[in-house]
């Protein structure tokens, strides 16, 4: 067996209100300066309210930060730097889907080791022991919850992940109440994508584990047998609870092995075209499946035998294509788009989306597959 390092939250706690009750938060946070970090939609919705008060009752003296926007800005990081001078925050609790979080797990650094956000771009260059740090999911998607990796766009407008061992955070808290009122839409992008941290992290080329290869194997059952249910029965309290602990355990099961060419290829269409990350992922990730099967069949085979029953009886090179199919049936079925002329991409997009991916070096490092300009412009065309 190869040498591994896992990083983990030190707690996980899964309870239906847990976010909203004071008890969970008693052996999690001291008395003193709180910071919230949140979005305004969660503002409205009254669900920082709740977690705010019941922050208060265990003792905090709560300083609420409800300005992250989506895909957030190197700005939105220095000005919650500017916020929190002077506060004598003692720590800090991420409130909202991957931004909030990512933002939260940048200050909570910041806020004692002030450093620019521009020189923590890239793997270890943010310096500094953090806050103690509490993160609260309410989408079921990035995973962020459970990685060491927080993405800004930085000012040149290209997204910059900062990724460092301490933004591994110590507490997670996941209340699938918070994911109730998620429209179809988002649910379905989110999911896909935690579906895509999955099979990234199980067939990852250099770092998976025997950890991470548990992790992503359960998540992947999670989230393939509840995917259409959270979007079809959005009040259905299981499957939301399902695809949460689905989520958060793709999410440490990525961290740890790590994601792949369908990330790569998905970042500039997603950057380029204005689309959620979710929704550039669901139309990368059956191509890019097609192109690593020669080199992945036996670890498709093993996911395929996981939650395709029919798997059981196949030879290995069935198991994987029946996987793919699974995987190309459920995008269109829960409302995602598979194309990338359905987001108006054509071939003349081409040239600029091969060079954005090719940015993505490190990530198409761990690909399984060596891939280079000839393919990922092939993997493109084949979904135009
Ligand atoms: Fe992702």
């Amino acid at each position: 067996m190869n040498d591994f390092h896992f990083n983990t939250p030190g707690t996980i706690i899964f309870r239906t209100g847990s976010s909203g009750d004071t008890e969970t938060y008693k052996s999690l946070i001291k008395a003193g300066r709180t910071l919230l970090v949140t979005d305004s939609t969660l503002q409205k919705l009254g669900i920082a309210d709740k977690v705010q008060t019941a922050l208060e009752g265990s003792g905090a003296d709560v300083l609420v930060y409800d300005k992250v926007e989506p895909e957030p800005n190197a700005a939105t990081v220095r000005d919650i730097a500017e916020t929190a001078k002077g506060e004598n925050v003692i720590q800090v609790i991420g409130l909202g889907g991957g931004s909030p979080m990512d933002v939260a797990k940048i200050a909570s650094l910041m806020i004692p080791h002030p450093q620019p956000i521009e020189s923590m771009y890239g793997v270890g260059q943010a310096e500094g022991v953090r806050l103690p740090l509490i993160l609260i999911p309410t989408t079921a998607g990035t995973g962020s919850e459970g990685t060491p990796v927080a993405v800004v766009t930085g000012d040149d407008g290209e997204k910059s992940p900062v990724i460092g061992p301490q933004f591994i955070c110590d507490s997670v808290i996941l209340d699938a109440e918070l994911t109730l009122a998620l429209p179809p839409g988002v649910t379905a992008a989110t999911g896909i994508d935690a579906m895509v941290h999955s099979i990234e992290a199980y067939t990852s080329g250099t770092r998976k584990n025997p950890v991470s290869d548990q992790l992503a194997i359960k998540a992947l059952k999670l989230l393939h047998g509840n995917i259409r249910t959270a979007v079809m029965q959005g009040n259905n309290i299981d499957a939301r609870g399902n695809m949460l602990v689905g989520s958060m355990m793709a999410g440490l099961a990525f961290a740890n092995a790590s994601v792949g060419a369908v990330h790569a290829l998905a970042y500039p269409v997603g950057s380029q075209f204005h689309l959620s990350h979710g929704e550039s992922n669901s139309v990368i990730l059956v191509p890019v499946m097609r192109f690593n099967l020669s080199k992945a069949v036996s670890l498709y085979a093993d996911l395929g035998r996981e939650i395709i029953p029919e798997c059981m009886e196949v030879s290995n090179m069935d198991a994987a294509g029946r996987l793919i199919e699974e995987m190309n049936r459920i995008v269109p079925e829960i409302g995602l788009k598979d194309r990338l002329s359905d987001y108006g991409i054509d071939e003349k997009n081409l040239d600029t989306l091969v060079d954005g991916a090719l940015k993505q070096e490190r990530i198409l490092s761990y690909n399984i597959k060596s891939i280079d300009r000839e393919d990922i412009l092939n993997v493109y065309q084949s979904i135009l």
